[in-house]
C-alpha cells in the first residue's frame, strides 16, 4: 500500500470551531494511519482568535502557511466578542480576506438528505427522499466584494454596498458548475435576478455562452425568488445550481435545512487549482453551544471526507467515514441539532467516539463492510 504525503492547515477559529476541527483531525489522523498515508496537520491562528492573539483576524503567517497547503481545515469565526467592531476588522473580514487572498472562487456545498434523517427534514419524506444536489457559490466577487460605504448628510446616515461582476468571474464559476453537471445527472440550474439586476442580466448571458460548450447538459435559468421557492415545493428537481455570491449564500442555508439541520452541510472552496483547497462546516460559531461539547461535530466530520475524496481522490478513504458516521446515525445517535423523539441524545465528544469505533469495527471485519484494506 503507498500512501500520499500531505500538508493541511488547520484553522480552528472562534466559538464551536475549535471543538469540530478537533473532531474532523482526529479522523483524518486515524485515516492516515489505518490506510498508510501522512497528514502534517499545522495549527494556525484565525478570525476573532487571531484577532485576540495577533491583533488582526488573518495574520500574514496564517496566510502563508495556507499558500504552502495542500489543504487547509476551517472551523468557524465570528462571535458577539468581535460584533462591534467596524466592517472591515471584524473576524467575518478574516475569512473573506482569505478566500480573497487565495483566490477561492469556486464555493461547492453537496446537499443530500441522509436516509436515517429524513424524519428530521421540515419537509415530508416523500419530497426529500433521496434528495441529492449540489449548489456552486460564487465566492470571490459581487455585492460581498464591492465598496461599502456608510455617509452622513444632513443629519441622515446611508449606506451603499456595490455589486459587480465581469464575464471573466462568472465564466469561471459557470464552467465549473457544467463540468459537475456533465458528470452527474446532467442539470443545471443558473439562479440569478436578471429581471432587476444588471450584474444577472451579464450572469445569465455569460452562462448561455458556457452552455454552449456543453451541449449534454440541459440548463435552466431560475429567478431567486422562484428558485428559494422551487426549493422547498419540489427540491428533488435539482442536480446543480450554480449562482452568485449573494444568493448562494442565501440558497445553501435553505437547503441545508432541508437535509435536517445547518450542522451536517461541509463545504469546499477553490481557485484554478485544487492544491489548497479549504474546507468549512457551512454552520457559523455557534458562540452559545462553544465549550459544552454539545455541538455536531458531523458538518466538520463531511469536511474531512470531502476533503480525502475531492483533494486527495481518495474514495475508498471518504466512504470509510460517510459510511461509518451512517451507521451511527442509523442505529439511532443524535446531536442536540438533530434530535428526534426516540433518538438517544450525544455529545460532541461521543458522537467522535461512536464513528471512530464504527470505523475502527469496518476495518478489523473488512470483508463484512466490502473493504479491500
Ligand atoms: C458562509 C458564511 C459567511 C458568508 C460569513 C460568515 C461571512 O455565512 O460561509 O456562508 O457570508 O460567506
Ligand atoms: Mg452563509
Amino acid at each position: 500500500m503507498s500512501g500520499i504525503h500531505k500538508k493541511i492547515v488547520v484553522l480552528p477559529g472562534d466559538g464551536i470551531g475549535p471543538e469540530v476541527t478537533n473532531a474532523a483531525t482526529r479522523l483524518l489522523i486515524d485515516c492516515a494511519s489505518a490506510f498508510g498515508h501522512q497528514f502534517d496537520l499545522h495549527e494556525m491562528p484565525f478570525g476573532g482568535d487571531a484577532i485576540d492573539r495577533c491583533g488582526e483576524p488573518l495574520p500574514a503567517e496564517t496566510l502563508a502557511a495556507c499558500r504552502e497547503a495542500d489543504a487547509i481545515l476551517l472551523g468557524a469565526v465570528g462571535g458577539p466578542k468581535w460584533d462591534a467592531l467596524p466592517i472591515g476588522k471584524r473576524a467575518e473580514s478574516g475569512l473573506l480576506a482569505l478566500r480573497k487572498g487565495l483566490g477561492l472562487y469556486i464555493n461547492f456545498r453537496p446537499i443530500r438528505v441522509r436516509e436515517a434523517l429524513i424524519g428530521i427534514s421540515p419537509l415530508r419524506p416523500e419530497k426529500v427522499r433521496g434528495c441529492n444536489f449540489e449548489i456552486i457559490r460564487e465566492l470571490a466577487g459581487d455585492i460581498y466584494f464591492g465598496a461599502h460605504e456608510h455617509t452622513s448628510a444632513n443629519g441622515v446616515e446611508s449606506a451603499r454596498d456595490v455589486a459587480q461582476y465581469d464575464e471573466h468571474e462568472i465564466e469561471r464559476v459557470a464552467r465549473y458548475a457544467f463540468e459537475r453537471a456533465a458528470a452527474r445527472r446532467k442539470r443545471l440550474a443558473s439562479v440569478d435576478k436578471a429581471n432587476v439586476l444588471a450584474t444577472s442580466v451579464l450572469w445569465r448571458k455569460t452562462v448561455a455562452r458556457v452552455a454552449k460548450d456543453y451541449p449534454g447538459v440541459s440548463l435552466e435559468n431560475l429567478y431567486v425568488d422562484n428558485a428559494a421557492m422551487q426549493m422547498v415545493l419540489s427540491p428533488a428537481q435539482f442536480d446543480v445550481i450554480v449562482t452568485g455570491n449573494l444568493f448562494g449564500d442565501i440558497l445553501s442555508d435553505e437547503a441545508a435545512a432541508l437535509a435536517g439541520s445547518i450542522g451536517l452541510i461541509p463545504s469546499m472552496s477553490r481557485g484554478d487549482s485544487i492544491k489548497g483547497a479549504l474546507y468549512e462546516p457551512i454552520h457559523g460559531s455557534a458562540p452559545s453551544l462553544a465549550g459544552r461539547d454539545i455541538a455536531s461535530p458531523l458538518g466538520s466530520i463531511f469536511c474531512a471526507s470531502l476533503m480525502l475524496k475531492e483533494s486527495f481522490g481518495l474514495l475508498p478513504e471518504s466512504e470509510w467515514i460517510e459510511a461509518a458516521a451512517d451507521r451511527v446515525l442509523e442505529q439511532g445517535y443524535r446531536t442536540a441539532d438533530i434530535a428526534e423523539p426516540g433518538s438517544q441524545s450525544v455529545g460532541c465528544s461521543k458522537m467522535v467516539e461512536l464513528i471512530r469505533g464504527e470505523m475502527t469495527d469496518s476495518l478489523l471485519h473488512a470483508e463484512r463492510y466490502g473493504w479491500g484494506v
